[in-house]
């Protein structure tokens, strides 16, 4: 079993790659890292190389997570093929990723809030705020990838793959 899971935010360098950072966190705590390829990426390409926001590294430390490794790219057509699944962080983006998407496209793409049961809820942009706007999103996201790791770690253990 194995499960590919690609957060996208729009720059890249907030949003998903906390969601990157937390959800391969999380699946070490899980000793499930073997049965996941974890990856984010932007519909926009202006950070494309770049860390991401050292706001966002600092409250992701904080927790025990680290993102130095981490690098933004732009999502590209084939992410829809080597990807089940590509969780947008707002409604903006899942609408650029479903502009994006080629009819042939596997990917299963939705709101990474409304795939972890919290509706169609978002997660707000940190990128014009304060410090303090990281600490909260990484709240939402640390519940939300919580709740899409014990999902998918359901769903797929009984070696069906495809049921989630
Ligand atoms: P993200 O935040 O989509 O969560 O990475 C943003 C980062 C940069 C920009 C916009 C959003 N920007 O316009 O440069």
């Amino acid at each position: 079993m194995s499960v590919s899971v690609l957060f996208v935010c729009l720059g890249n360098i907030c949003r998903s790659p906390l969601a990157e950072g937390v959800f391969r966190h999380k699946a070490g705590e899980a000793e499930l890292t073997d049965h996941f390829r974890i990856d984010s990426a932007g519909t926009g390409g202006w950070h494309v190389g770049d860390l991401p926001d050292t706001r966002g590294r600092q409250a992701a430390g904080s927790r025990g997570i680290d993102m130095s490794t981490q690098r933004a790219r732009q999502l590209e057509g084939e992410d829809f093929h080597t990807f089940d699944f590509i969780f947008a962080m707002d409604q903006s983006n899942l609408a650029n990723i479903e502009r994006l998407k080629p009819p042939n496209g596997k990917a299963q793409c939705m709101l990474f809030l409304e795939f972890a049961g919290h509706g169609a809820g978002e997660v707000p942009d940190p990128y014009y705020g304060g410090a303090d706007g990281f600490d909260s999103c990484l709240d939402l996201i640390e519940a939300g990838c919580e709740e899409i790791l014990e999902r998918l770690a359901k769903n797929y253990s009984a070696g069906s793959g495809s049921n989630a």
